[in-house]
């Protein structure tokens, strides 16, 4: 199957298509070819179309099959959307709030301080990750493959696990609702709502995607490291 046509059948796919940095211009290539020449394992892509197609359908068994890589390729490229595209968007949006004439008194700086307080701790969340859990994970398999030596594996992560992210991973989508219901409940009928609308749309995606990233940590990249974990432990007893 061509990929352009899979794309025409769901524009959602786009997103897919971005974050695993998958080149536009694809022409006629099948979907097959575009995977091959990108370096992406074509049972991971399948995969996730398949989820944006049905979202009853979450292929964690499947997923947690496939190498980390795409996953944490997967991930980075979705944070990077977030924080330099969609939350600046957004941001933008709820300051323009400010300008709305017929709002009661402050009730735009409220909506603007909630969100300010929002971005940082969205961005804490991102940073962790960033920083700790997608390197170790990507070290871990390194180490299982023989790439990096056990004992600088040992230093670099001491005390260190999946469960450690596990325990302390929250979710980012929820505060998107609670603005998005405080701004439908509470702002009075506006004589121009057409931005306005727009803000709702733009919070509604942003939460929905948030649900679908933090899924994809949750029951696929924490399996997968946890397994890694064992293999290892099981590798270098006694290390
Ligand atoms: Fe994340
Ligand atoms: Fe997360």
């Amino acid at each position: 199957m061509k990929l352009s046509d899979l794309v025409t059948m769901n524009f959602e796919i786009i997103a897919v298509i971005q974050r695993l940095e998958i080149p536009y211009g694809f022409k006629d290539k099948t979907i097959a070819t575009v995977c091959k020449e990108n370096n992406i394992e074509v049972n991971s892509f399948l995969h996730l179309a398949q989820w944006f197609n049905d979202r009853d359908y979450f292929p964690q068994e499947q997923l947690i099959q496939q190498s980390p890589t795409w996953l944490i390729t997967y991930l980075r490229n979705t944070h990077k959307c977030y924080l330099n595209y969609q939350i600046p968007r957004i941001e933008k949006e709820i300051e323009q709030l400010e300008n709305y004439s017929d709002l009661p008194d402050r009730s735009a700086q409220l909506m603007i301080q909630f969100f300010k307080e929002y971005i940082k701790e969205f961005a804490l969340h991102i940073e962790e990750e960033e920083i700790k859990t997608f390197p170790y994970t990507i070290d871990l398999t390194a180490t299982l493959a023989g790439k990096m030596p056990i004992e600088t594996f040992h230093k670099k992560y001491k005390g260190y696990s999946i469960d450690w992210y596990m325990e302390n991973h929250n979710d980012l989508d929820e505060k998107v609702y609670d603005l998005q219901s405080l701004l439908l409940k509470h702002i009075p009928p506006l004589s121009s709502n057409c931005q306005f609308s727009n803000l709702l749309l733009e919070l509604y995606r942003l939460g929905k995607d948030l649900r679908d990233h933090t899924l994809l940590e949750d029951n696929v990249l924490i399996p997968i490291v946890q397994q890694k974990e064992k293999e290892l432990y099981v590798k270098f007893k006694g290390l």
